[in-house]
């Protein structure tokens, strides 16, 4: 309305330029959103020289008048299109920066029409469609940044037309074809990057004649052929990036490296040597060359390159002797050297490298002793030199690496004690010493490395026996000693490595029976005890119980389904009741650790609770006595200090409300629990209560890095509750929502949450002897603690706690979540968990629940990664970004609609940790 009447009122008035101008830029104010046209409200009158937020003007040279130049308006939250954008009456326009914001919708043709435009900046937008070719009429154009959108297409024959093009940035985007060859008329040309889109097609010979060109990024496409021999020899580059193509052959001889700052080639077929004088500039920050067949040696000037900060040199056929080639940098982060042919010693000049954090060297030729001074690189965090010659002992020094994440040492010639230094490495995750010739006993202080997740010993001359100090590892999921001179018997305490998973203490000379406390590894799923010479009964486990014949073999007498012995019965009373005693023990021992029949069960007392009538004359006294409590003390007392510690249920303890419960903070004894109430069951009475029991406190006994530990259960008339482990983090829909910790939520931390979930998943429905199907899974179950480490909470407990119980058989699960076939079936399987597994991923990688994406195209194949990328956050670095590409695959796997199609959890798990 109001635009009619001003437009009433120009007509009236003179047409003057600006007025022109005025009514083209308000017409595109109001095709945008309301937000948007409130932080333009600096908009308004007659005259956008006047005070116009975001709008330049300068004297028109013809009649003096104040014309619009530029508009700048970048990172304005601007939504809409440029469709309204009136182009003609902007003819002035020297500068339209209108970049970081959400412009969708196409670039029109009529951006043709602002011809006196220099500076075009579209970049990191949501634009689709093509580039249009009428961008070539802009000949005055210098910069043009189209970057971070959704443009596909190739790129126009026109753009040539621009000569006098000095910057081109049309980098993550989604466009084909190849490089137009109209682009052999830029003559002032300094940067083209096409990074991150699909070109293909050879680097064109003509490059070579821009004598401007200092950056080009022509990475992660699909460039073909040679790179052109005189590429580089006119003009120096800054940067040079042609990584993740299908080049081959060799690097320009002759290149100008006068100028070089990064220097990225890696991923392609290139053969021959690197340049010598690589960093002739001095200011070299990365040499990036990994997985080509480059030969030769390292680049002599590499040696004094003060300035390099990574350096990625693997997987070549590189040669020369280390010691020499290289020197002490600075500035240096990150040296990958590994699988080439180098020889030479791990020289005392790492030490000296004050920034380093990565340092691999596996898979050389590399000999002599590890220099000590290595300990001064106290913020190294990963040392790979496996598959080497090296000899010598660990140096003592390395006990102040106390930043050391992982240390391979494995496959080398080591010999002497693991120095009890070692055990002050308190970040240390991964151990290997594997294949080396280590003797001495296995060092007790090890125990001190609280985070170990994996240590590897074996094929080595360790003696002496396992000591107990080991047991308190508890995180640690991979132990080998195998092939060592151990003896001895085997520790009880070893019971307690509840997220052991593979146990290999084979051809050692252990004596003994394996003790029955190994049942208490809940997570042991791969075991190898052959070549020893124990005896008696294997633990009764399904690790033990089914490994196969070569994991027991080679012992003094095992006795078990598997060894070829029976274990000799100790009760010989033959009557029938001892026999049923016998099947029982067969039965149900085997799943002690796991929940195994706690569905079935639940699903009874369920059943029985919510059938019979509430009132069938008993009174709430009588109930009371009725109080059931798992805990791992006095139950009734755990019971009333949960009640004291909660002030009643006092509101004020309320942390979350659930779709079928109330959380509460507890704290208790000093230690802080997470209670969920829920409504207790109106019938007092309890059927199969012994055996529901054994099943609750099964499930108490879970222990797995990525499910929430349950500590107990009350079953009361007045308040029914569980007790979990406390999670400081929050739930995973939670942090999404939340701006702040969704950024904090950075791409590394979201994998390792889908690997989490995933491996907990995995966990249940397939380490139990029956699969615990959770039925419930979504990102208001899933926790996080102070570590971003994923634990899934409200395993197989969705049955008991809904408490709709007007219709029990109704799926207890969560609207968005629901596997489809449930709409039609009441048919539960693990395949519901995928399922929802696969809308979670999803879920975590878009930031938002993926909502209609999941209805609405039946192909999710064709979605890039690009278009669902969580957009708070910095789009992923290249490996991670591979990393999310095969989680999104996998994601839409999981939600193939025949649940017979979707993968297994295993197969998840499996696919996830190439
Ligand atoms: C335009 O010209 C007017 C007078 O002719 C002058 O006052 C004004 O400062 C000039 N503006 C610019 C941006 O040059
Ligand atoms: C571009 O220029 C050509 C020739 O000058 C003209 O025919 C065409 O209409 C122009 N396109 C646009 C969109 O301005
Ligand atoms: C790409 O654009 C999005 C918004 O569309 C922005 O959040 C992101 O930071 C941009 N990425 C880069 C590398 O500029
Ligand atoms: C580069 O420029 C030279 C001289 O101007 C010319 O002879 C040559 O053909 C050009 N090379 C290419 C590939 O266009
Ligand atoms: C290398 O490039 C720089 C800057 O472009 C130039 O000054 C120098 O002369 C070139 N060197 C050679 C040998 O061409
Ligand atoms: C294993 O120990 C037994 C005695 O405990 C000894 O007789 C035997 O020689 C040892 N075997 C090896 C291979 O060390
Ligand atoms: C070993 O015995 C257990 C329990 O009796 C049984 O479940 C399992 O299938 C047996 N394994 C083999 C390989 O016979």
């Amino acid at each position: 309305m109001s635009l009619t009447i001003a437009l009433v009122l120009f007509s009236l008035c003179n047409f003057s330029l600006a007025t022109n101008e005025a009514y083209a830029l308000l017409r595109w104010k109001t095709s945008l959103d309301k937000q948007s046209q409130s932080s333009l409200s600096s908009w308004v009158g007659t005259n956008p020289c006047n005070g116009w937020i975001g709008i330049g003007c300068s004297n028109s040279t013809k009649n003096r008048e104040s014309v619009v130049t530029s508009i700048r308006l970048s990172n304005s939250s601007l939504k809409g299109t440029l469709d309204d954008l009136d182009t003609w009456s902007l003819t002035n326009l020297e500068s339209l920066n209108l970049s970081s914001n959400s412009l969708s919708g196409i670039i029109p043709q009529t951006i043709g029409t602002l011809t006196s435009v220099k500076l075009l900046d579209l970049s990191s937008n949501q634009l689709t469609g093509l580039i249009p070719s009428s961008i070539g009429n802009l000949t005055n154009l210098h910069y043009l940044y189209l970057d971070n959108n959704t443009l596909s297409g190739s790129i126009p024959f026109e753009l040539g037309r621009a000569r006098d093009l000095i910057d081109l940035k049309i980098s993550k985007n989604l466009l084909t074809g190849t490089i137009p060859f109209s682009f052999k008329n830029f003559s002032r040309i300094g940067r083209i990057d096409v990074n991150d889109n699909n070109i293909f097609g050879s680097i064109p010979d003509y490059f070579a004649n821009y004598t401007h060109l200092e950056w080009l990024d022509l990475g992660r496409n699909n460039f073909s052929g040679v790179i052109p021999t005189e590429l580089g020899k006119r003009t120096a580059f800054v940067q040079f990036k042609l990584f993740m193509n299908n080049l081959i052959g060799p690097i320009p001889k002759d290149m100008n490296l006068t100028k070089m700052e990064v220097f990225a080639v890696s991923e392609n077929m290139l053969y021959g040597h690197l340049p010598h004088n690589i960093c002739a500039s001095g200011r070299l920050t990365q040499v990036c060359a990994c997985n080509n067949r480059f030969s030769g040696p390292i680049p002599k000037s590499l040696k004094n390159c003060s300035s390099l900060f990574r350096v990625r040199l693997q997987k070549n056929q590189l040669t020369g002797n280390i010691s020499d080639d290289f020197g002490i940098y600075q500035e240096l982060d990150f040296m990958n050297l590994s699988y080439n042919k180098l020889y030479g010693e791990v020289s005392s000049n790492w030490g000296f490298c004050p920034k380093l954090t990565s340092l691999h060297m596996s898979n050389n030729n590399l000999s002599g002793r590890i220099s000590g001074e290595l300990g001064r690189a106290t913020r190294l965090s990963e040392l790979y030199l496996s598959s080497n010659h090296l000899v010598g002992e660990i140096p003592k020094s390395f006990e102040r690496l106390s930043s050391l994440m992982k240390l391979y040492l494995d496959d080398n010639a080591l010999s002497g004690t693991i120095p009890s230094e070692l055990g002050s490495l308190y970040n240390l995750e991964v151990l290997n010493l594997a294949k080396n010739s280590f003797t001495g006993p296995i060092e007790e202080r090890l125990g001190e490395c609280l985070k170990l997740r994996s240590l590897d010993l074996s094929m080595n001359r360790f003696e002496g026996v396992i000591p107990v100090h080991i047991s308190v590892l508890d995180k640690l999921e991979f132990l080998n000693l195998s092939v060592n001179n151990l003896i001895g018997r085997l520790p009880p305490q070893l019971g307690d490595l509840k997220t052991l998973e593979t146990m290999n203490i084979s051809h050692n000379n252990f004596t003994g029976s394996i003790p029955s406390r190994f049942i208490e590894m809940l997570s042991l799923t791969v075991v190898d005890v052959s070549f020893n010479q124990l005896e008696g009964p294997l633990p009764k486990m399904r690790a033990f119980e089914e490994a196969p014949m070569e994991a027991l073999r080679n012992n003094k007498r095992l006795c078990g389904n598997n060894t070829g012995l029976d274990c000799p019965t100790e009760v010989t009373n033959q009557d029938k009741e001892s026999k049923i005693v016998k099947v029982m023990l067969v039965i149900l021992l085997p799943s002690l650790g796991c929940m195994v029949l706690l569905f079935v069960i639940i699903l009874g007392i369920f059943f029985y609770l919510h059938k019979k009538k509430p009132n069938d004359g008993k009174r709430p006294e009588e109930i009371e006595s009725n109080l059931f409590t798992i805990w791992s003390y006095d139950g009734k007392m755990a019971y009333e200090n949960i009640i004291d510690a909660l002030d009643d249920f006092d509101s004020k303890h309320i942390v979350g409300v659930g779709g079928y419960g109330t959380v509460y903070k507890a704290e208790l004894l000093s230690k802080v629990y997470a209670v969920k109430k829920f409504h207790a069951p109106e019938d007092e009475k309890m059927h199969d209560l012994k055996s529901f029991e054994a099943e609750i406190r099964a499930l108490t006994a879970i222990r797995h890095q990525n499910i929430v530990k349950l500590y107990g259960f009350c079953l009361h008339p007045r308040h029914s509750f569980l007790v979990y482990e406390f999670l400081v983090g929050g739930s995973l829909r939670m942090v999404l929502s939340d701006m702040k910790q969704a950024i904090d939520f950075d791409w590394k931390k979201r994998l390792m949450v889908v690997k989490g979930i995933a491996n907990a998943l995995s966990y249940m429905h397939h380490d139990c002897s029956q699969p615990i199907i959770h039925r419930d899974l979504s990102s208001s179950n899933v926790l996080l603690d102070s570590d971003w480490v994923a634990h899934v909470s409200d395993f197989g407990t969705a049955r008991v706690l809904k408490d709709d119980s007007s219709n029990w058989t109704s799926f207890a699960g969560t609207i968005g979540y629901v596997a489809p076939e449930l709409a039609y079936t009441m048919e539960v399987s693990e395949k519901c968990d995928v399922y929802s597994f696969g809308v979670l991923t999803l879920e975590v990688i878009m930031g938002k629940h993926p909502g209609d994406m999941l209805t609405s195209s039946l192909d999710m194949k064709g979605t890039s990664l690009i278009e669902i990328l969580d957009q708070r956050l910095p789009s992923p670095v290249e490996e991670v970004a591979e990393q999310l590409e095969l989680l999104v695959e996998v994601a839409f796997a999981c939600l193939k609609i025949s649940p017979h199609s979707r993968p297994s959890m295993r197969e998840v798990t499996l696919g996830l940790s190439l």
